[in-house]
């Protein structure tokens, strides 16, 4: 059925070349970048953690409550693993203990982004460090993820209490980033209910989120009580038939990342047709307008969107034959757009403020988030950056 989204034919587009030599040096400049910024941020943000995105430059301080949190942490751990410095080791087996409270005392916790937030906290914390504590966390994260299973529809609903009117049924595309959570979950219990949740929900997430032409809805309703499927719209697109740039990245990573624990090839196969419409709608510097609706005209650019789509890029192209004749020009592309956010993005010495990836949009209709550093951009760059310069087991 998944068969009959269309694939696109990848553009011909003359990238940068590639120059080893400049290659090295971009992303050696951008290491030294990066660490002088966590570096500051250690010691400016303390037990606080960064708001979802920066106000004129600078991340507003907070507790340990809305989706993004864990960004921070998952810096941290990556920062560790690139310098072996101790000093992020400790910073994050600290934050480890903030998301411990949140999920026992169930903080802002109706949401299905409990994925990022203990993905990327406790479920690295168990992996590099075989923390059982942040294991335990994890796990009542992946029970408490579990509730928002709507059976009759099959799908994990994003946002609000499920008793909500206006959220019940609705799916988003980010949440396939949301799933790793859940298979992880099963392996370590033994207990399959939690992976058959995640392969239901990708199910209809495939089914329902992805359009005949390869792009991706925003969100999408199911009826809770019949399991009927009613209609998509976007929350933070263009419009409801356009296509989000960052919903589009996360349903080429998220994706991937369901073939990686399923192993079930018409995920791996969605993840590239995502990929092709998604690369052939970028302008001139590898870098995409907020919404690919907007290619040709001067909208701003979602630099979180492309630093998620270089994660998403390489992954995918982890797992196609070495025989598919796309997968060289996945991991070209990933880089191209790497380089490009490294010479243009990346935040320079001279910049006032604290964020790491400039020119994100995070919420435009709702004035949030433009044109500002956030979070996650901040984060998947990070990732990039260490998927490109070292051998790098998941957290996801
Ligand atoms: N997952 C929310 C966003 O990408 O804005």
């Amino acid at each position: 059925m998944l068969n009959t989204v269309k694939k696109e034919l990848l553009q011909d587009r003359n990238t940068t070349p590639f120059d080893r030599e400049r290659i090295n040096r971009l992303l050696q400049f951008a290491s030294t970048r990066i660490t002088t910024i966590i570096d500051r941020n250690l010691a400016e943000f303390g037990d606080s953690f960064p708001g979802e995105t920066c106000v004129n430059g600078f991340y507003p301080l907070t507790e340990n409550v809305e989706w993004t949190t864990s960004f921070w942490t998952g810096q941290l751990w990556l920062a560790w693993e690139m310098t072996g410095a101790e000093k992020y080791r400790i910073a994050a087996q600290k934050q480890v203990r903030s998301f411990g409270l949140r999920i026992a005392g169930r903080q802002d916790t109706q949401t299905h982004d409990l994925g990022f937030l203990y993905t990327l906290s406790c479920v690295a914390a168990w992996r590099l460090t075989g923390n059982h504590e942040a294991r335990g966390f994890a796990l009542l994260a992946a029970d408490a993820l579990m509730e928002r299973f709507h059976a009759k529809a099959n799908i994990i609903q994003a946002w609000g209490d499920l008793s909500e009117p206006g959220q019940a049924g609705r799916m988003i595309i980010d949440c396939n980033m949301n799933l790793p959570l859940l298979f992880w979950a099963s392996e370590q219990t033994g207990n399959p209910r939690f992976a058959d949740v995640a392969k239901a929900h990708v199910r209809q997430a495939a089914r329902y989120l992805v359009r005949p032409d390869a792009s991706t809805w925003h969100t999408y309703y199911m009826d809770t009580v019949t399991g009927a499927a009613r209609y998509g719209n976007t929350q933070q697109g263009y419009a409801d038939d356009s296509c989000w740039a960052r919903g589009q990245a996360w349903g080429i990573y998220g994706f991937a990342l369901s073939y990686a624990y399923t192993g079930d090839r018409e995920f791996v196969d969605l993840s590239a047709k995502l990929a092709n419409y998604f690369l052939n709608r970028l302008p001139e510097d590898e870098v995409c307008h907020w919404d690919l609706a907007l290619l040709g005209t001067d909208a701003y650019r979602d630099s979180s969107g492309a630093a998620i789509a270089v994660c998403g890029l390489l992954e995918l192209a982890k797992h196609l034959p070495v025989t598919d004749p796309d997968r060289a020009t996945y991991e070209q592309r990933a880089l191209s757009i790497m380089l490009s956010l490294t010479e243009h993005y990346l935040s320079e010495e001279k910049d006032a403020g604290n964020g790491l990836l400039k020119h994100a949009v995070y919420h435009l209709d709702g004035g949030k988030g433009v044109d500002e550093c956030c979070s996650w951009g901040d984060y998947f760059y990070v990732e990039a950056l260490m998927r490109l310069t070292k051998v790098w087991k998941l957290y996801w």
